[in-house]
């Protein structure tokens, strides 16, 4: 089947991209000329639609916005040359989203909807991924309840939507984090793992009491034991402890992060001692209070290796005296930004490359 009879294209006729400095674009502002929609209703996915991006009509009845029925996906796409866009393990992100609508209980798409949609995307509006180092275009997957109903319940029907945004680097220096003694990100048994908007709802708030006092996130900790270091708002967090890179491992309250698994693959393909493991945030204070935190550091698509400058716990710091990221963050860095942007070996199969003209 070729992508013009999966889905049903409509150009735009004016195109948006000359009122967008693509070098400086911010993150998740400006979008791209074209989205895909897809509505769900009688039981199943209709046809694919490829229009100009614009407003959707909703009652304000809608239940996604009352009961958050809702799963999202951040992916990238990255400027080669000028014939070549490429995308980073995007089928990671399809499998993750089909785990969180199942959670959700959102009909799952189809594979070639997601992945074919997303090159139609690229091809129709290669013109608006940046070409600048550390900038990128941002892929927005998402799918929602579209029940114009009051209830909480399992809706009817939905749309799953993709659309694109020029972005800049996420984090412009290294981050604060404090851990929080009050609240908690996930559960075990709960939607810690599911990419859902209620997840990112419910971390606002502590959040917001981190910044103000002078921190950029909360390090969350376990539920059940405040002890155990789970994640960063929007990363997976890592540790070089005496030259051991450690993560928490995935146990149904972390996101598993496509950049966390890359990280981890990498640094093992280095040959760097790397554990998956439950970590307390007693180990970490005592590393740092003995010299033995040699870096720590966020992973995620959007900020890729986001170097941390202090780690707060109960009212004692551990801080490193950097202006940029740790030795390991920058291998990291250098390497994962290097494949992604056709620079470097693929030696794992990472890359999709799309061919725009
Ligand atoms: C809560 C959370 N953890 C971790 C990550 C990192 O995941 P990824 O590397 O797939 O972007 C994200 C971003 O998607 C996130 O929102």
């Amino acid at each position: 089947m070729t992508t013009d009879t999966i889905f049903n294209i409509t150009k735009t006729s004016s195109s948006r991209i000359d009122n967008v400095d693509l070098d400086t674009p911010g993150f998740g502002r400006e979008f791209a000329d074209h989205m895909l929609e897809m509505e769900y209703k009688d039981g199943q996915w209709q046809q694919p639609e490829i229009k100009p991006y614009g407003p959707i009509e909703i009652t304000p009845s809608l239940n996604a916005l009352h009961y958050a029925q809702s799963v999202f996906e951040g992916t990238k796409a990255y400027y080669v040359d000028g014939e070549t866009i490429n995308l980073f393990r995007p089928e990671k992100n399809y499998e993750r989203m089909m785990r969180s609508c199942e959670r959700m209980c959102i009909p799952k798409m189809d594979r070639d909807i997601f992945i074919e949609g997303i090159k139609e995307l690229i091809q129709l509006d290669h013109q608006w991924v940046p070409q600048k180092d550390g900038n990128s275009l941002y892929i927005r997957p998402f799918a929602c309840a579209f029940d114009p109903i009051i209830s909480a319940r399992v809706a009817e029907t939905y749309r799953f939507y993709i659309i694109t945004s020029p972005v800049g680097s996420y984090y412009d220096r290294p981050v604060k984090l404090t851990t929080s003694q009050q609240y908690v990100r996930a559960v075990r048994g709960g939607v810690g793992d599911a990419k859902t908007a209620g997840n990112y709802a419910a971390s606002l708030y502590p959040a917001q009491k981190a910044k103000k006092q002078g921190f950029d996130q909360v390090l969350w900790l376990d539920a059940e034991e405040h002890t155990y270091v789970e994640e960063v708002g929007t990363m997976n967090i890592f540790f070089v402890i005496d030259g051991v890179l450690v993560t928490p491992d995935l146990r149904g309250t972390i996101l598993p992060g496509v950049t966390r698994d890359s990280v981890v693959q990498l640094a093992k393909h280095w040959g760097m001692p790397v554990e998956e493991r439950r970590i307390s945030i007693d180990e970490v204070m005592e590393a740092g209070e003995n010299d033995m935190l040699d870096e720590v550091f966020g992973a995620g698509t959007a900020a890729v290796i986001a170097p941390v400058e202090e780690v707060h716990h109960d009212g004692q710091s551990v801080t490193f005296d950097i202006d940029g990221r740790g030795p390991v963050g920058q291998k990291l860095y250098n390497r994962i930004t290097a494949i992604q942007r056709g620079q470097a070996e693929d030696p794992f199969g990472w890359i999709t490359s799309v061919k725009v003209d």
